[in-house]
């Protein structure tokens, strides 16, 4: 059975007050029409079809890829003429749709819906509500059989007491659509072609509408505004913080864990508050992460561990290696095992060997330090002439003297030393100590200046 995904993504928004259309305002560092697409995609369509109206061109930039198409609605006349401006495109033998300003869907419902959709049945996800305010209501026959969906707007006040209310997903039988559609009115309380009409006629042409029920309330909710997109981000943190601690991990404070992107996590993980991870993270068995760290794009070893108020992108953090509290890791930085690094390093492209130590308020770029390399306080690599990047190579055991200025290109042999305060312009060879400083005088019997 082929599949044909409809994600309706032509509304305006505009409760949002936002420049930005709806369905691009972000969950979790995604935009909510990302996360539909990317649930689409695990059901492996034939092709997924977005309706775009408002704006169109920006989802479009956004959001191009080779399996999705783009189908233009220049007037929003209601969700039956969104989906039948798809319809030229439809081929499949089912036919899923699905909203842009939904994101949470579980896969799996989905999946449970989809097996109800055949020739001869429509499936249809309903979810109970305490409020159903606002939603089309699931009106049964005496049977319990799906006879049709009413709008909130359309119903009588029996109706309106009814519970159970329309999500809006549904998957039908594709050669049936053009026909319903073709069939649509407008002629109801908001002037629009309803896609919820289909279930009536489907019920008259002698189909089976067989319902799903969601798993909670949450896999159906919509953001319509920028609070319930925060109550929607919320849900989602708590998803994420609970799906870790099921693989081991302790979150001092789930409510405060927040993930955007996605992560790998070993055993016995601790991450304490207010830690932000994004993009790609791989965090392996016994690594600790103490409070404010924000980890992008960034994989930390056994044991590793990153101190309070770090700020790592791009960085590898080796064996029990640990970094901050303070520490600015950015693309390139790699700690070999056991490398330590302290308050206020900067590391930019710069690979410490094992055991190597940066502990205090340095600036390395560009840089390859060996192991066991000691860089003292104040240093930094000069790395940048304001055109050109140059490297900074330093053999192992060498002893950086604090506040060393290294101007690249630059090579240290193993066993250099620097003197404190020394601006280093030349390869020192291996155990050789290299002074760049003025020599001190001290001038005896000098007098202070004194106020007029
Ligand atoms: C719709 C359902 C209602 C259901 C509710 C669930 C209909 C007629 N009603 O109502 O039964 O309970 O969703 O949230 O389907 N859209 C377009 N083009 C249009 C109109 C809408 O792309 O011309 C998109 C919107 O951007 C939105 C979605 O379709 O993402 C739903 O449209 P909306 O007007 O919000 O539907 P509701 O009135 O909430
Ligand atoms: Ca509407």
């Amino acid at each position: 059975m082929s599949l044909d995904i409809v994600i309706l993504a032509a509304g305006q928004g505009t409760r949002m007050r936002s420049a930005l259309p709806k369905v691009l305002h972000p969950i979790a560092g995604k935009s909510m029409l990302g996360h539909v697409i990317d649930t689409a995609r695990q059901l492996s369509p034939r092709k997924i079809h977005v309706v775009i109206g408002h704006g169109a061109e920006l989802v479009r930039e956004r959001l191009a890829a080779d399996d999705i198409h783009f189908v233009l609605q220049a007037e929003q006349l209601g969700t039956g003429h969104a989906v039948a401006q798809a319809l030229p495109a439809l081929e499949a033998d089912k036919v899923l749709i699905l909203y842009g300003d939904v994101p949470l869907t579980r896969v799996e419902t989905l999946a449970r819906l989809l097996e109800q959709a055949n020739d001869a049945q429509l499936g249809l996800l309903t979810v109970n509500l305490a409020d159903p305010t606002g939603y089309g209501r699931i009106i049964r026959d005496a049977a319990g059989q799906v006879q049709a969906i009413v709008e909130h707007k359309d119903a009588s006040d029996a109706q309106r007491a009814i519970r159970e209310g329309n999500t809006g997903i549904l998957a039908v039988p594709g050669k049936r659509l053009g026909d319903w559609l073709g069939r649509l009115s407008n002629s109801n309380a908001q002037g629009e072609y309803y896609l919820t009409d289909v279930i009536a006629m489907a019920v008259a042409d002698g189909l089976v509408v067989a319902t799903e029920t969601a798993q909670d309330e949450l896999e159906v909710l919509g953001a319509n505004d920028r609070i319930q997109l925060a109550q929607l981000e919320r849900h989602y943190q708590q998803r994420a913080a609970r799906s870790l601690m099921a693989q081991g991990v302790t979150l001092l404070d789930p409510a405060r864990f927040d993930l955007r992107g996605e992560v790998k996590v070993g055993r016995d993980v601790l991450i304490d508050v207010n830690v932000i991870l994004e993009g790609q993270v791989v965090i392996e068995d016994g690594v600790q992460i103490g409070p404010n760290c924000v980890i992008k794009n960034s994989t930390l070893r056994r044991g590793a561990i990153v101190k309070a108020n770090s700020h790592l992108e791009g960085a590898e953090l080796g064996e029990g290696a640990d970094c901050g509290p303070f520490a600015r890791l950015r693309p390139g930085a790699k700690l070999g095992a056991k490398a330590h690094v302290g308050n206020f390093v900067e590391l930019k492209n710069a690979v410490l060997g094992e055991g190597a130590k940066a502990g205090h308020l340095s600036y390395l770029g560009d840089a390859e330090i060996g192991a066991r390399t000691n860089i003292g306080a104040g240093t930094i690599t000069c790395n940048y002439d304001g055109a050109n990047k140059f490297r900074t190579v330093l053999g192992e055991d060498v002893f950086i003297g604090s506040n060393s200025s290294l101007v690249a290109p630059l090579t240290l042999g193993d066993g250099a030393t620097t003197g404190a305060g020394s601006t280093v312009t030349q390869d020192v060879p291996a155990k050789t100590l290299a002074v760049g400083r003025a020599k001190q005088r001290n001038i005896e019997g000098w007098k202070r200046p004194t106020k007029k």
